[in-house]
C-alpha cells in the first residue's frame, strides 16, 4: 500500500544527474540489450579532464578538521544525549534536504580532493560517487514528503539513527544513510570509518553548515569518533539509539548483533559477485564492463565484479581470455595526484585473506596475470587475473575486495547460474547476453539484489537502481538505499488509534 502511493511520486521526483546517469540501465521488469555511451560523450569526456585538471594541483592540500574523539563512556552518554535531543521543529525537511543537496554540489571539488588525498578515488571513481551523495539528498528530499500517514499508520520518527559507514565509499554512503535518516526525521549520529575519518568529517561539516544555513538545527548531525573496543561496542548498543544503518563486512553485522539483541539494525554487507557471458554476448563489450567492474577503485568494492563465470564456446576459445588481458594489463596503475590512475591504490596495505588472494592459488588455478606489489607502501598492486577457479572453492566464495578476478567456466547457462547461486552472498549480479530467453531465465533464477544486464555490476544509480542485497549479503530489517521505501525501514509506525 504503501508503494502504491509512492507510485505518484513519479515525474516528481527529480531525474538523477550524475555523470554515470548516461549508462543506460535495466529495469527488472524489462529485460533489453543496452549500450554503455559514457565514453563517447563529449560532456563526459570534458568533466573528466576537468576534475583531473584540479586533482594533480590540489591533492595534498589541507582542509580545516574538527573530529571530536571520545575518550569515555561519559563523555559518549553526554554526545549521545546532546544527539537525542536535536529535533526537526517546524522546519520543511523537504526544502531543508535540498538544500543540502546544493551544498554537496557546491563542494565537489573538496570533496574530490579529500577522496583523493584520504581514500586513494581516482578522480573517475570519486565524481560519480559525489553525484550519488547529491542525487540521495534530492530523491529523500521528495520521498520525506511522500512519508505520510498511510493506511490509519502514523509514521513516527526514530529520535536518534546511528550511522556507520564504511571506508570505499566514504562520501556516498555516509551521505545516503545520513540523509536518509533525516528525511525520516530522525536527528543522526555519525561515526566515520578509521581509513576514511577525514572524508566523513568534511561531509558532516557540509551538511551541519546546510542545516544551519536552511534553518533547521545543525545539531541533527553528530559527527564523533570512538576506538572500536569497549566504548565502540557502547556506541552501537547505546540505549538512545533507534536505528543503526551500517554499511561493511557480514561480520561486522553479526558481531554489532551480538552487543545488542535487540538491535534495530539496517546493514548492507558483503559480495562475492560474478559476471556470466554467455556465447551470444557482445564480447567487447562483456570485457569492458568486466574490467571496470572488477578493477575500478582497485575491486575495493561489496559490489565488484571478483568471478567471471564463461559459458559453452566462450569457456573453450581463446578470444575473450586473450581480449581480457590485453584490456587489463593496459591499466595505469598509480596514485589519484597522477590524471592517468585507472586503478588507484589499496586503501590499508594488503594483509590477511586479501593478501592470500593476490598470492595464492587454488588447487587447477593458474595466473593468467599474476599481480605485483609495485612499491613498498603495500598499497599500490597491479591487477591480477586467474584462470581455473573451481567450484566450492576459497576462491570461489570468498571475498577479498581488492584488484582480483577469478574466471570459472560452464558447459550451460544453467550451470553458471549455479555457481553463481552457490556463494552465500547475494549482492550484484551480471549477464552479458543478447538472447532474449537466456535473459529471462537468468532474470527469473539468479540470487542476487541487483541484477544488471549488458551493463557493468558497479555504481547502482539512486531511484533507477535501488540498492540492496539477498542472503548474506544483507543483515537485519531492510529495504534498498536510493529507492522508494528506504525511509518507511528507518521509521516507526502507531496505528492512528493509539497515536490519537
Ligand atoms: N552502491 C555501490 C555500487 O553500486 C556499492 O555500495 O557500486
Amino acid at each position: 500500500r504503501f508503494l502504491a502511493s509512492l507510485a505518484d511520486l513519479d515525474g516528481v521526483v527529480p531525474e538523477p544527474h550524475r555523470v554515470a546517469d548516461r549508462y543506460a540501465a535495466v529495469p527488472r521488469s524489462e529485460p533489453g540489450l543496452f549500450a554503455n555511451t559514457a565514453d563517447t560523450d563529449p560532456a563526459v569526456a570534458d568533466n573528466r579532464t576537468r576534475v583531473r585538471a584540479v586533482l594533480a594541483q590540489s591533492a595534498s592540500s589541507q582542509l580545516g578538521l574538527d573530529l571530536p574523539r571520545i575518550s569515555d563512556q561519559a563523555h559518549l552518554d553526554a554526545a549521545m544525549e546532546k544527539a537525542a535531543a536535536a529535533s526537526w521543529g517546524g522546519a520543511d525537511r523537504r526544502a531543508v534536504l535540498h538544500q543540502i543537496g546544493e551544498a554537496l554540489e557546491a563542494h565537489r571539488y573538496t570533496f574530490l580532493e579529500v577522496m583523493a588525498a584520504e581514500a586513494g578515488k581516482t578522480a573517475d571513481q570519486a565524481d560519480p560517487e559525489i553525484s550519488e551523495a547529491v542525487d540521495f539528498a534530492h530523491y529523500y528530499a521528495e520521498l520525506s514528503a511522500a512519508l505520510t500517514d498511510t493506511d490509519g499508520a502514523v509514521p513516527v520518527p526514530a529520535r536518534l539513527t546511528l550511522v556507520t559507514p564504511p571506508w570505499n565509499f566514504p562520501v556516498a554512503i555516509p551521505a545516503g544513510s545520513v540523509l536518509a535518516a533525516l528525511a525520516a526525521g530522525s536527528s543522526v549520529v555519525l561515526k566515520p570509518a578509521g581509513p576514511a575519518e577525514r572524508c566523513g568529517t568534511v561531509l558532516a561539516g557540509v551538511i551541519r553548515d546546510a542545516l544551519g544555513a536552511a534553518g533547521a538545527d545543525p545539531d541533527l548531525v553528530t559527527l564523533l569518533q570512538v576506538e572500536e573496543n569497549e566504548l565502540g561496542r557502547s556506541l552501537i548498543a547505546h540505549p538512545l539509539v533507534d536505528r543503526v544503518i551500517l554499511t561493511g563486512a557480514y561480520e561486522t553485522a553479526e558481531l554489532f548483533r551480538s552487543f545488542r539483541t535487540d538491535l534495530p539494525l539496517l546493514a548492507e554487507t558483503s559480495g562475492k559477485n560474478a559476471i556470466i557471458v554467455t556465447p551470444s554476448a557482445d564480447l567487447d563489450l562483456a570485457v569492458k564492463d568486466v574490467v571496470s567492474s572488477a578493477f575500478g577503485h582497485a575491486g575495493q568494492k561489496c559490489s565488484a565484479a571478483s568471478l567471471v563465470v564463461l559459458v559453452g564456446s566462450v569457456a573453450r576459445s581463446d578470444r575473450f581470455r586473450t581480449q581480457l588481458l590485453d584490456a587489463v594489463s593496459s591499466l595505469e596503475v598509480g596514485y589519484p595526484a597522477d590524471p592517468r590512475s585507472q586503478v588507484g591504490p589499496l586503501v590499508e596495505p594488503a594483509a590477511g585473506k586479501l593478501l592470500d588472494g593476490l598470492t595464492v592459488l587454488g588447487q587447477g588455478e593458474k595466473w593468467l596475470l599474476a599481480p605485483r606489489s609495485l612499491d613498498d607502501s603495500g598499497k599500490l598492486w597491479s591487477p591480477g587475473v586467474r584462470d581455473g577457479v573451481r567450484r566450492g572453492s576459497a576462491y570461489h566464495r570468498t571475498e577479498y575486495f581488492g584488484p582480483i578476478l577469478g574466471i570459472m567456466t560452464a558447459d550451460s547457462l544453467d550451470e553458471a547460474i549455479e555457481l553463481v547461486n552457490e556463494v552465500d552472498y547475494g549482492l550484484t549480479s551480471g549477464l552479458h547476453s543478447l538472447d532474449a530467453d537466456e535473459i529471462r531465465t537468468w532474470l527469473d533464477r539468479v540470487q542476487a539484489g541487483n541484477l544488471y544486464v549488458n551493463r557493468g555490476i558497479t555504481g547502482a544509480i539512486v531511484r533507477r537502481q535501488p540498492f540492496g542485497g539477498w542472503k548474506k549479503s544483507a543483515v537485519g530489517a531492510g529495504t534498498k538505499a536510493g529507492g522508494p521505501n528506504y525511509l518507511v525501514g528507518l521509521t516507526g509506525w502507531e496505528s492512528r488509534e493509539s497515536s490519537a
